[in-house]
Order: structure tokens, then C-alpha cells, then sequence
């Protein structure tokens, strides 16, 4: 169901800056999942005009998050639910629609561009001449799309100049499996230096864990309303 048909499409979304990230990271600390609701906006319209008389309903599954949820119903966007909690979540900000109809239901399109994910650096060991670098999120948190979704997502740190070496990405946790990635060119990093993983909207946080008892990422909307593009 689409209440409303798609209003102006821009081209494209600018991803969020560095600057815009380590404001956000100054304010709301690390690990953040920072969802960029004007990147919901243009992969809805997108959708909406590639696919002109079908109806989208948003399967909550990949982001159930409330922002999210009011920022498609701004749209007129329809909502696919199918457990108790993601009811409850539609209920809270938008109208359930009455009967059957023939529908779309995205999911990641939508909801994979909006998130980018800021860890921080809180240990380094250089094993057998490679660099491995500790993040305060990983492969049972906000990274867990890489092992239930089989995702690879673009990474890189922020801010932080210098010669590429093969490095070694890993979580919080110790475990053998919590390795981001084996084998990718950094520049040498510091303790405290953020590390930004790109298109972490769809499946991460919303099957991220908090084993070890290690707090899965904090999440932030910003661009909650059009107008104010680049503000929270
Ligand atoms: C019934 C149903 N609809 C839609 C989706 C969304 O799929 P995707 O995120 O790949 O668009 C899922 C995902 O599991 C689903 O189970």
C-alpha cells in the first residue's frame, strides 16, 4: 500500500562525512550505528519509482527501529509485519491497512544504505609482522550481518593518514570467529582511532548480540526530518 505517491526524487544521498561521524562520536560515543534517515527517503522513492503501481511495505526485519518506521510513514509507505513486536512497533507510530493486496516488501534496499557503523580502536597487537586492531564492536554485534547474512561491507578508519599495511580487524570479544576481516590495508592505527563501516543499515544491528556482556552499539538517527538535510 502506498497512500501517498513518491514525491521529488533527488539523485543520490551524500554518505555522512567524517566530520559529521566524529561529531556524533564526541556526542554519543562508541560503538554507534548512526542511521541517516534521508538515505531511507531516497531508497524508498527509488523503489517507488522503479516499480510505479505496486504497492511497498517495509519488512521491519533489517531495521525495526522507530525513526525508520516514522520516516516511511512520512512517505505513505506500507509496513510488513509478522511478529508480535514489529505489530506493536508499526501500531505505535502508524496505521495497520485493512485486507489482503498484492505488495512489495523491501527490506534491506531500503533500510542497507542508512547505516554506517563507528567503532573505536581499544587494543592493538602486532602478531608474526601484522598489524591486528581491537574494535568495541564486531562479529556478535553490529558486524553479525557477516556471519547471518554473509554480508561484506566497505570499511575503512576515519581521519587517519599514512602507508596501507594488511591489517587484521577484530571485535571486543576474544573469540576465534570475532574477526571483521584478516586481511585489509589500513594505515597504522592508535588506540582511540574510529573505524567506519559503510552501508550497515540492513542486519546488523537487529541481530547483534550482547555476549561477553559487551553493550552492542548505541543507535543514532540523524536527518529525521527533510528540510533539515544534515542535522539530527
Ligand atoms: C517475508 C519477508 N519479506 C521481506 C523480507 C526482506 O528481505 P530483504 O531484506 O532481502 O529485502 C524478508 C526477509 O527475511 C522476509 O522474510
Amino acid at each position: 500500500m502506498s497512500r501517498r505517491p513518491p514525491r521529488r526524487q533527488r539523485a543520490t544521498f551524500r554518505p555522512l562525512t567524517g566530520t559529521q561521524l566524529e561529531s556524533l562520536v564526541a556526542r554519543h560515543g562508541t560503538p554507534l550505528l548512526v542511521i541517516d534517515c534521508s538515505a531511507i527517503r531516497h531508497q524508498y522513492r527509488a523503489l517507488a519509482a522503479a516499480l510505479p503501481g505496486v504497492g511497498l511495505y517495509y519488512a521491519l526485519k533489517p531495521l525495526p527501529h522507530p525513526d525508520v518506521v516514522a520516516t516511511l510513514r512520512d512517505l505513505g509507505a506500507g509496513f510488513d509485519v509478522a511478529t508480535a513486536g514489529e505489530i506493536a512497533l508499526v501500531r505505535a507510530l502508524a496505521t495497520l491497512p485493512p485486507g489482503v493486496r498484492v505488495i512489495a516488501e523491501p527490506g534491506r534496499f531500503i533500510a542497507g544504505p542508512a547505516g554506517t557503523v563507528v567503532a573505536s580502536v581499544i587494543g592493538r597487537a602486532q602478531r608474526e609482522g601484522r598489524w591486528w586492531y581491537y574494535l568495541d564492536d564486531g562479529l556478535y554485534g553490529s558486524y553479525s550481518g557477516q556471519l547471518f547474512d554473509h554480508a561484506r561491507y566497505p570499511i575503512d578508519a576515519l581521519g587517519v593518514r599514512g602507508p596501507r599495511h594488511p591489517s587484521v580487524l577484530a571485535g571486543p570479544t576474544c573469540d576465534s570467529i570475532d574477526v571483521i576481516r584478516e586481511d585489509i590495508p589500513l594505515p597504522e592505527l592508535s588506540l582511540g582511532d574510529l573505524v567506519v563501516g559503510r552501508t550497515m543499515g540492513a542486519y546488523t544491528a537487529a541481530h547483534a548480540t550482547d555476549f561477553n556482556f559487551i553493550p552492542r552499539a548505541r543507535i543514532v538517527a540523524v536527518n529525521r526530518r527533510t528540510g533539515r538535510q544534515r542535522a539530527d
